[in-house]
């Protein structure tokens, strides 16, 4: 539904609460569940701030391929069974069971999801130290590709990506979901604030742990322009060039002016070139 159609619909909605509100049979959840979208739609409707997040927000989910598809090609692109690891799962079915890899692993602490099916139930840092010590797998172990979606904020990020960057192979792929934040409301660091524009969407501030490994010169990366911004890193692949820090406070705003450049945001056509 377009952001106009949505707003009349939340009028509409509100008109309806008016009535339910007077109807001697109404329900009073109803009401509230009505009362609640009219006070989302009132703030949509006036706020240029809401509308454009709201826009952003629709283009985004819009958005062409998936992380998953785009962690398939980079598999395939490994031209041999490859091993995968998985850092922040959720729900296995959104991506994990999806990926096409002969060996996977999986962290995450289940914060977000009860059932929190995966291999390894703790944090990242517990993953790595436990790893590092030979007490899960092998300390030794490299992976093809290693998927970082765990906690969105820059220093875990950045504390993960040192982490991969020990145990991916030379060849391989580091992919880091949420780098491209549509507005500084989506980049907010408080996930729980969802009276910000961006309402209930959140990609955090992992854009800041992904450009700061952009300005490392022994790494190639790009950022692909699809599903939130799906950042990759490798020691050898044409990803595409490092650049000197430019952006030495992280500000937003100036990230916001450049984002083509600072990310090396591509579209998946152009991955797809560089890496044949
Ligand atoms: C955005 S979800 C992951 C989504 C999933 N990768 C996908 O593509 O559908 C983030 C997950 O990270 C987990 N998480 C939070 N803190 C973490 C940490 N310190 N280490 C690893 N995972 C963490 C949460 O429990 C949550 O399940």
């Amino acid at each position: 539904m377009n952001p106009l159609a949505k707003i009349k619909n939340y009028y509409k909605l509100g008109k309806r609460l008016v009535k339910a509100s007077t109807a001697q049979t109404a329900d009073k959840k109803n009401i509230l569940e009505i009362r609640a979208q009219f006070e989302k739609g009132k703030i949509l409707a006036t706020s240029n701030y809401y509308k454009d997040a709201d826009k952003k927000n629709t283009l985004e989910i819009n958005k062409k391929p998936t992380r998953t598809e785009i962690i398939n090609y980079l598999i395939k692109q490994c031209n041999r069974d490859v091993t995968y690891l998985e850092i922040g799962v959720r729900n296995p079915a959104d991506n994990f069971a999806k990926i096409n890899a002969k060996k996977k692993y999986s962290v995450d602490p289940g914060v977000e999801f009860k059932e929190n099916p995966v291999d390894f139930r703790m944090t990242s840092d517990a993953f790595f130290e436990k790893l590092n010590a030979n007490e899960i797998l092998s300390k030794d172990i490299k992976f093809d590709v290693i998927f970082i979606d765990g906690l969105h904020l820059a220093e875990q990020v950045d504390l993960d990506i040192i982490n991969a960057i020990n145990h991916i192979k030379d060849d391989g792929f580091i992919v880091l979901h949420d780098c491209n934040p549509p507005t500084e409301w989506h980049a907010r660091e408080e996930y729980n604030y969802t009276l910000s524009p961006a309402l209930g969407y959140w990609n955090g501030t992992t854009w800041k742990a992904f450009l700061k490994w952009r300005f490392e010169s022994s790494l190639n990366s790009c950022c692909i322009n699809a599903d939130w911004g799906v950042g990759i890193l490798s020691k050898t692949r044409n990803l595409g060039k490092s650049i000197t820090n430019v952006n030495p406070f992280f500000e937003y705003k100036v990230m916001d002016a450049n984002r083509q450049e600072y990310l090396n945001l591509i579209d998946f056509d152009r991955l797809k070139e560089n890496l044949t």
